[in-house]
């Protein structure tokens, strides 16, 4: 039997308990070698839709489909162990009726292994959310700022600048919340609302843009990594790998360039037997 022990991942229930408790830690995650970076240090990993703008170079997350998705939780599932792992559904899988919303779940559970979908929700899903919940599909909600309605919106804004904007985002919370969602997003709003929010809600809130009142926190990694040369106000760069990888790329470039690279020890020195090349050679 293999000494190796799996570590228990975490589940919905262990993520909907730390309301109010220990804040919790999420990124989004697209591969396997990411997600098993990231495994040790978070709580959870979002196969998030911005897959499409971080990996894909598409415009917004309109363009992104079931299938993209599916397989980028299925590395992601490869590389993690320990967190829960959570796939966006992308715009159009969910929004027709519960019954479209089920069918586009489940596939994503069956095929990657993840524990849980996210949708961008208030009132007009919240009947799909609740149905999904009842019938086995942990979901968590996505408040304020909701990308996929970038075409109607006209932009990525922060929300809640408003009386009435901010009474919607209460009620896009309140909604979720009430059909069951076991923790929910909120993007893009001030503190005060987020606070207000939290307080509000029986479930987690998770915060990206907006502040510390919530009761964890997500960023998109790449960003947080410092791969694009901008980021949103309320990103904090960890990391320069811009500049790391661009560094990198040019040195590379030099040393091919000078026929510096590949050196003696970077290249193999076959025997006097012909040896035919097999796996166990590329060492
Ligand atoms: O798609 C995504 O990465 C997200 C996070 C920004 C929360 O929805």
């Amino acid at each position: 039997m293999s000494k190796h022990v799996a570590a228990k991942r975490l589940a919905a229930p262990d993520i909907a308990s730390r309301k109010g408790g220990e804040p919790i830690v999420c990124l989004t995650a697209y591969t396997a070698p990411m997600a098993a970076l990231l495994d040790p240090h978070c709580d959870l990993l979002l196969v998030g839709d911005s897959v499409g703008m971080v990996v894909h170079g598409l415009p917004n997350t309109v363009g992104v489909t079931l299938d993209m998705m599916i397989l980028h939780g299925q590395a992601v599932m490869r590389g993690a162990e320990r967190a829960m792992v959570v796939v966006d559904m992308p715009f159009g899988s969910y929004e027709a009726g519960p019954e479209t919303a089920y069918a586009n779940a489940a596939r994503i559970l069956k095929e990657t292994g993840c524990q849980a979908v996210k949708v961008e929700s208030g009132p007009e899903v919240a009947a799909t959310v609740e149905y999904l919940v009842r019938r086995g599909i942990p979901v968590m909600g996505h408040v304020g700022l909701r990308p996929q309605a970038v075409n109607v919106d006209g932009g990525f804004r922060a929300k809640g600048r408003t009386q009435t904007e901010r009474e919607r985002v209460l009620a896009e919370a309140a909604a979720t919340d009430a059909a069951g969602a076991f923790a929910i997003v909120v993007e893009g709003v001030a503190e005060d609302l987020a606070a207000e929010i939290t307080t509000a809600v029986r479930a987690p809130t998770i915060g990206i843009g907006a502040s510390a009142a919530c009761d964890g926190q997500i960023l998109v990694t790449d960003d947080m990594l410092g791969l694009f040369d901008w980021t949103p106000k309320f990103v904090r760069r960890y990391a320069d790998l811009r500049t790391a990888v661009s560094t990198a790329a040019a040195g590379y470039a030099a040393d091919v360039r000078a026929r510096t690279f590949p050196a003696a020890a970077e290249t193999y020195a076959l025997g006097a037997k012909r040896r035919v090349a097999g796996a166990g050679d590329a060492e």
